[in-house]
């Protein structure tokens, strides 16, 4: 069994996912952002970042390449806390993915996003949305220590 790990990264929260995979998986044939390098490999560990509640355009253009591999799916997302949004997520993906792979295993966590964006939020609070933007505020600090070592070991357990 040969196998690739490759990701989409914007601001480096899954490269650290993937660093993560790199290092407890020997031997891989490609280690990377998505590359056509990657499809010699018969596993490929997939790596992307959660773009309107599905992975992101580089990794939509990638998995479209991809035929007959065994794939195991990692992610992270700015909202977290809920198996179900998680999986929500997952399901989006799969569903680019072609019927002739094999999905053997997913993960997800929490990860950080820039500052910008709690930025706005306090723009955008006012008395009328006050609470709608203060659950932002509250999970935008949430997310800012993920991936944290407790995602790490998760992630380990579940490539294993
Ligand atoms: C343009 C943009 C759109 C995003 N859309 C979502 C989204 O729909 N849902 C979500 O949970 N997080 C969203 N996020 C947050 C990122 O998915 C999250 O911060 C992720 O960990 C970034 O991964 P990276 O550091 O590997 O680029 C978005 C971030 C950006 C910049």
């Amino acid at each position: 069994m040969t196998y690739s790990i490759t990701y989409s990264s914007r601001t480096g929260n899954t490269k650290e996912l993937a660093q993560i995979i790199n290092e407890n998986l020997n031997n891989s044939m490609y280690y990377g952002e998505h590359d056509i390098k990657a499809l010699d490999a018969d596993r490929l560990y997939i790596g992307f970042w959660t773009d309107k509640g599905t992975c992101d355009s580089k990794t939509i253009e990638f998995l479209k390449q991809v035929e007959n591999k065994e794939i195991f799916l990692f992610g992270t997302a700015g909202f977290g806390e809920s198996e179900q949004y998680f999986n929500q997520i997952i399901d989006n993906v799969k569903s680019i993915i072609k019927d002739n792979n094999k999905i053997i295993g997913s993960f997800m966590c929490q990860g950080k996003m820039p500052q910008s964006v709690r930025d706005r939020y306090i723009k955008l609070q006012n008395d009328e949305n006050y609470k709608k933007y203060q659950m932002l505020i509250d999970n935008f600090d949430k997310a800012l220590e993920h991936p944290n070592n407790n995602d790490k070991s998760n992630l380990i357990k579940a490539i294993k």
